[in-house]
C-alpha cells in the first residue's frame, strides 16, 4: 500500500466515525513563540484542547499534518528516523476517551477492511504511573479485553510514555503507544516486547490521553475536559505495509535516493555512504517544505531561517562526502516537489521560490565549504602536533576555532560539532557562544531553546499583541493597498513580528500613518466579536483571509468593531481598550517581495 492510499484510508476511516477533516496547519506555528516548527498535529489545536474555545468543525477531527522535529536530527541516518514527516491524527476535543480511541486504533490497524496488520505482531505500552498521575490500568484493561496478550503490554515511565506539552506549557497526558514487530522472526518470540527487545519494535502510533495541563511552574493540573490526541507516522506505517525494513525505500523516498545515486555515482547499498544518503534525503524534504510553506522563511542566522540554513549546509556537506562537487540542491528539490506535489499543492505553487532560494544558499556556502573543510583539517593536525609535543590529548575544539569556522567559512556551529564528533572530539560551546556574543549585539543562536516562557505564562501579553496584529494588518492595507497579505506572524510576550507582501521599503510617512491608524482604532474601544461561518460566507462578508485550500468547511471570523474582519483561530482580547499604545520598532525586508515589521505595545 502506497503512502497516498494510506493517507486517504486513514481520513476515510475516521470520517465514517464522525470526524471532520481539517487541513494541515502551517509548518511555522502562528502565535506560539515556544517552538519554531509544528511538531505534531495537536500543536495548532492547543486552544481547543485546553477548553478555551470551541473548534468550529466540532469535537471529532482528523487530518494529515506536515511536521518537523529537529530534536531527532542526530538520529537521522538509521532506517527509521526522519526530521520531516507526515503525521496522521485523530482528535477528540472533550468527546470520546480511552475506550473508543483504543478501539478505533485497533480496528484501523488490524481490521480486514483497513490495514489488516497481523495482531500477533503488535504490542503496546501504557503509562506506569508516578507522582503526577496514576498507572493507566484502564488502558491496559481495554487492550487485554480486545485480545492483546499480557506479555505484549508494557508499562513505561514518563520519559517514554507521556506526551506533551509541545512547548513549555500546555495540554499533555499519559499515552498508549502501538508498536509493530520488525525483528527477524515471522512472529515475535513470547518474551519479546518494546521494553525487553526495543530495537525490534517500531513505534507506529500514539494515542495520547490529554487530560492535564502542565503549567509554567511545572505542575500538572487536570484539564476541564478529557481529550484524545493521536499521531500515526505515515512513512513508518507505509514502510511496514510494504514489508520493508528501511523507511527510505518507500516510494516517497526512493526517487530522491535514485536522484542522489545519479548525481553522486555512488550506491545507496554501499554501507560507507548510506548515512549521507539518508541525511540528504531527509533534509532536502525538510528544506523544500519549509521554503514552500508560505514563502515566509528564507535561510538566515536566526530562528527558523537558521534551522533551514543548517539543513541546506548539512545537505551540501554530505553531498561532498558522496563526492558531489557541483551545485545539486535544486535538482533534488525538483524530485521532492514532483513526488509530493499532489497532496501538498503549496510546493508546486512555490516551485520557483524554493529552487531559487536553495540555489542562492548553495552559492553562498559552496564558495567557502571546501576551504573551511581544509581549515578544519589544519586544526586537527595542529591538535595532533600539540599532542605529540606535550603528550596531552586535545579533548575540545576551542570556542574561538569553532567561531572562526562559523564566521569565515559559514559553518553552522552544529556542523563543526558533527565534524568534531566524527573525530571523537567535542566543541567548547560556551567558548563559541562567548565569541559569538562579542561579535553580535545579541546572540540569536540556540533559537529553539531561547523562548523560556510558555504560552501559559505569557498568554495575556501574547493575546493582546495578537489582536494588535489584526489592527496592523488592516492599517497596512489602508495605507499601502489591498495587495498586503499576511505572510507570517510570530508573537512573543515582548513584541509582535508581522511579515506581509509588499515590495518597497515603507517610508517614514507610511509607517507613521499605519501607527496612527492602529492607535486611533485602539482609542475607539471597539468590541471584538467572534463568529463561525463557511469560507464562502467569510469571503462575502469581506473578511481578510487567504482563501486557499487551507480552510475546512467552517471557519472562525474575528471582527474588531467595523474596523477589521479576519479569519483566525484566536484567541483575542474582548475590547481594544485593553491594548495600550502601539509602536512600530522596525520595518525591514524579510525576503523578496515580503516586508517585516516588529512592533510593541506600551501601557498607556
Ligand atoms: N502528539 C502525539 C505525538 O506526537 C500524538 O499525536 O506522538
Amino acid at each position: 500500500m502506497h503512502a497516498d492510499k494510506l493517507r486517504a484510508l486513514f481520513i476515510e476511516f475516521f470520517k465514517t466515525r464522525g470526524h471532520k477533516e481539517i487541513p494541515s496547519a502551517s509548518l511555522i506555528p502562528e502565535n506560539d513563540p515556544t517552538v519554531l516548527f509544528t511538531t505534531a498535529g495537536m500543536h495548532p489545536l492547543v486552544p481547543y484542547l485546553m477548553g478555551y474555545q470551541k473548534h468550529p468543525m466540532g469535537k471529532r477531527l482528523v487530518n494529515c499534518q506536515k511536521c518537523i522535529r529537529t530534536q531527532d536530527i542526530d538520529e537521522v541516518g538509521d532506517e527509521s528516523h526522519t526530521t520531516f514527516f507526515e503525521m496522521l491524527g485523530n482528535w477528540s476535543l472533550g468527546d470520546y476517551f480511552k475506550e473508543e480511541a483504543i478501539d478505533m486504533s485497533w480496528e484501523f490497524l488490524t481490521g480486514g477492511k483497513w490495514l489488516g496488520l497481523d495482531k500477533n505482531r503488535i504490542a503496546v505500552s501504557v503509562f506506569k504511573g508516578d507522582k503526577d498521575a496514576p498507572f493507566d490500568g484502564d488502558s491496559k484493561k481495554i487492550w487485554l479485553s480486545r485480545g492483546l496478550k499480557e506479555n505484549r503490554i508494557v508499562a513505561l515511565p514518563k520519559d517514554k510514555n507521556w506526551w506533551g506539552p509541545a512547548g513549555a506549557a500546555g495540554p499533555c497526558g499519559p499515552d498508549t503507544e502501538m508498536f509493530f514487530y520488525v525483528g527477524e522472526h515471522v512472529l515475535p518470540p513470547e518474551d519479546s516486547n518494546p521494553e525487553t527487545d526495543e530495537k525490534n519494535w517500531l513505534e507506529i502510533w500514539n494515542d495520547v490521553f490529554m487530560e492535564y495541563n502542565k503549567t509554567g511552574d511545572g505542575s500538572f493540573v487536570p484539564l476541564s475536559q478529557k481529550n484524545v490526541d493521536t499521531g500515526l507516522g505515515l512513512e513508518r506505517v507505509a514502510c511496514i505495509l510494504q514489508g520493508k525494513k528501511d523507511i527510505y525505500k518507500i516510494e516517497l523516498f526512493s526517487p530522491i535516493i535514485a536522484k542522489i545515486e545519479e548525481l553522486s555515482l555512488k550506491s545507496y547499498d554501499d554501507t560507507r555512504y548510506v548515512k549521507s544518503f539518508r541525511v540528504i534525503a531527509d533534509h532536502i524534504r525538510a528544506a523544500v517544505f519549509i521554503l514552500g510553506d508560505n514563502r515566509a522563511i528564507v535561510p538566515s542566522n536566526v530562528d527558523q531561517g537558521y534551522v533551514l540554513r543548517r539543513y541546506i549546509r548539512r545537505i551540501i556537506r554530505h553531498g561532498r562526502l558522496l563526492g558531489i562537487e557541483n551545485k545539486f540542491c535544486s535538482f533534488l528539490a525538483e524530485t521532492v516537489i514532483n513526488v509530493m506535489k499532489d497532496p501538498w499543492r503549496e510546493l508546486e505553487n512555490n516551485r520557483l521560490f524554493i529552487l531559487s532560494e536553495l540555489a542562492a544558499e548553495e552559492d553562498r556556502f559552496g564558495k567557502t565549504i571546501n576551504q573551511g573543510l581544509k581549515e578544519f583539517e589544519k586544526m586537527m593536525n595542529g591538535y595532533e602536533k600539540a599532542y605529540q609535543a606535550t603528550g596531552k590529548k586535545v579533548g575540545h575544539i576551542p570556542g574561538k576555532h569553532a567561531f572562526r569556522l562559523y564566521d569565515t567559512y559559514g559553518f553552522p556551529f552544529e556542523m563543526t560539532e558533527e565534524l568534531a564528533k566524527e573525530r571523537g572530539l567535542e566543541v567548547d560551546a560556551a567558548g563559541f557562544r562567548k565569541c559569538y556574543e562579542e561579535h553580535q549585539e545579541k546572540s540569536r543562536l540556540g533559537a529553539e531553546k531561547k523562548f523560556k516562557s510558555g504560552l501559559e505564562d505569557s498568554s495575556e501579553k501574547v493575546v493582546r499583541l495578537h489582536t494588535v496584529t489584526h489592527l496592523l494588518h488592516k492599517a497596512l492595507r489602508i495605507v499601502l493597498g489591498d495587495h498586503v497579505q499576511q505572510r507570517g506572524s510570530n508573537i512573543t510576550a515582548e513584541r509582535l513580528r508581522f511579515d506581509f507582501s509588499h515590495s518597497d521599503k515603507m517610508t517614514e510617512d507610511e509607517l507613521k500613518k499605519a501607527e496612527d491608524i492602529v492607535n486611533e482604532a485602539i482609542k475607539k474601544s471597539y468590541d471584538i466579536k467572534c463568529e463561525e461561518m463557511t469560507p464562502e460566507q467569510a469571503k462575502k462578508s469581506g473578511a481578510i483571509g487567504l482563501f486557499d485550500d487551507k480552510y475546512g468547511d467552517t471557519v472562525t471570523v474575528y471582527s474588531i468593531g467595523d474596523f477589521s474582519k479576519e479569519i483566525c483561530t484566536g484567541p483575542h482580547v474582548k475590547n481594544t481598550s485593553e491594548l495600550g499604545r502601539f509602536k512600530i520598532l522596525k520595518e525591514q525586508s524579510s525576503s523578496s517581495g515580503i516586508r517585516r515589521i516588529r512592533a510593541v505595545i506600551e501601557d498607556s
